[in-house]
């Protein structure tokens, strides 16, 4: 049932919220369990569509999974399919990270191309490569990842850019590969550094995650574990986008402050009163904000996942700021939404260049990709009036319980039924 959300623009948002477990950590960890040879269990997965389609996707190849209160227990042993259907993979980015890992287990996988956020081509070129180089023999006929290898040895992989995903798929490879991997150029996202910890909690031996190189001694005998999923970097920085938006003062605990430090520097740049302590962030601003240039890197510059929500809040600020996306081909369609509530900007080629206005005003706008939707949303709560936003699905695949938590800081959010007044769960505030 398609949904959309419906915003009445204004409120401050006040009050404290915890963020939730992280999206690209979990959906990494998850099939990484299917490695061990007994149960694990996972705390703080967030319940989202994401996490869903990967539930369905490993009872699929028959293992037993369980997901209550964000805590997930899958037990390997019955797993005895190497191949996840099209109509659940083609959903989401991650669910050809299952390709290294039912090649480990069963030294063969067929795993259909993934889906995820139409911001790019999205190649996967360089998970093939590192896949081959460990000794697997892999092709795509048909847009299916068929591999297969007798045995996987270790060796020396070189990314041509950090890349996350196949950053992950080929620690997900190394670890059943007899002997040393160094991966180098690799990514080094907090979600990176999850995975790792994570390998080793199951007997793996991963050395430089969080580094350009990472060492994994592999083909060791891994068991289920008990673990944590790291917290949500880019839920983090999206409450924190919120809170300045609306000239809010919000707490936002259960965070990593040191994964949020570019978001923080922007954001201070801009005359926005950030303050951490511990675990926990604090959001102040006065609406008044300064323009800024950003330019999105991988970990630990500006994550391009925030881009987005950040260049809603710039839509507002004093003068002209410039939005360099040196990550995706096309990650800027949300600023033809955002120009519909009055925003001004142009785009050459990866460059936005946003010129500050006075106010937005609501108006009817639709959700393109997760991080889209979340800048949608953060303009609507800056918005005069009310902002209609279809495409939920998407903001739901990432954000758990995100109506919610804005509600609960006092946004006057709700998310309807496509053509009903009536709202699903929340309430019609007295707006
Ligand atoms: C992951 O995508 C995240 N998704 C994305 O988050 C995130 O934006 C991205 O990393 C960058 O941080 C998940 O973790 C599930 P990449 P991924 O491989 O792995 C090119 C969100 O909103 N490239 O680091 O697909 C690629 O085209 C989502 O949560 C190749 O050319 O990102 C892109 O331009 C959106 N060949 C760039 O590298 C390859 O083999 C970075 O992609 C791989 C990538």
């Amino acid at each position: 049932m398609k949904e959309k959300m419906r915003i009445h623009g204004g409120a401050r948002l006040e009050g404290e919220v915890m963020v939730s477990g992280g999206k690209n950590a979990a959906v990494a960890i998850i099939p990484a369990t299917l490695l061990g040879d007994s149960p694990s269990v996972i705390e703080n997965v967030p319940d989202i569509n994401d996490v869903h389609i990967i539930i369905e996707m490993l009872k699929y190849l028959g293992a037993q999974v369980e997901f209550k209160d964000n805590v997930m227990t899958i037990d390997p042993r019955t797993a005895d399919k190497f191949d996840p259907p099209y109509e659940l993979a083609s959903r989401m980015r991650a669910s050809y990270y299952f390709a290294p890992v039912l090649l480990g287990v069963f030294r063969r996988c067929s795993v259909p191309l993934p889906g995820g956020c139409d911001i790019g081509p999205r190649p996967i070129d360089q998970t093939l490569k590192g896949m081959r180089t460990l000794g697997a023999h892999v092709d795509t006929p048909g847009g299916v990842i068929m591999a297969s290898a007798d045995e996987l040895v270790g060796g020396d992989i070189f990314l041509e850019m950090p890349s996350v995903g196949a950053t992950v798929n080929c620690m997900l490879t190394a670890v059943s590969a007899s002997g040393t991997t160094c991966i180098h150029n690799a990514a080094k996202e907090p979600h990176i550094v999850d995975l790792a910890n994570f390998l080793s909690s199951m007997g793996a031996v991963v050395k430089g995650a969080g580094t350009d190189v990472i060492r994994i001694r592999g083909g060791r005998h891994l068991h289920g574990t008990n673990y944590t999923v790291v917290p949500d970097q880019i839920e983090t920085g999206t409450l924190m986008i919120a809170a300045a938006a609306t000239g809010g003062d919000v707490i936002i605990t259960g965070t990593i402050p040191t994964h949020m430090e570019a978001l923080s520097a922007k954001l201070l740049e801009m005359g926005v009163h950030v303050t951490s302590e511990d675990d926990i962030i604090r959001v102040r601003s006065n609406r008044n904000f300064r323009s800024v240039n950003v330019k999105t890197q991988g970990y630990p510059g500006f994550p391009t996942d925030l881009q987005q929500p950040l260049a809603a809040l710039l839509t507002v600020a004093n003068g002209t700021s410039i939005v360099t996306e040196t990550v995706f081909e096309s990650r800027f369609r949300y600023l033809d939404e955002l120009r519909k509530m009055g925003a001004s900007s142009r785009v050459i080629e990866t460059t936005a260049i946003i010129t500050g206005v006075d106010r937005l005003v609501g108006a009817r706008v639709n959700a393109t990709d997760l991080r889209a939707g979340a800048a949608l949303v953060i303009a609507a709560l800056m918005a005069e009036g009310v902002t209609e936003i279809s495409g939920v699905e998407y903001i739901m695949r990432g954000y758990e319980r995100f109506d919610e938590k804005l509600r609960s800081l006092g946004a006057h959010i709700e998310r309807v039924r496509e053509g009903s007044p009536v709202p699903v769960g929340g309430f019609l505030p007295n707006i």
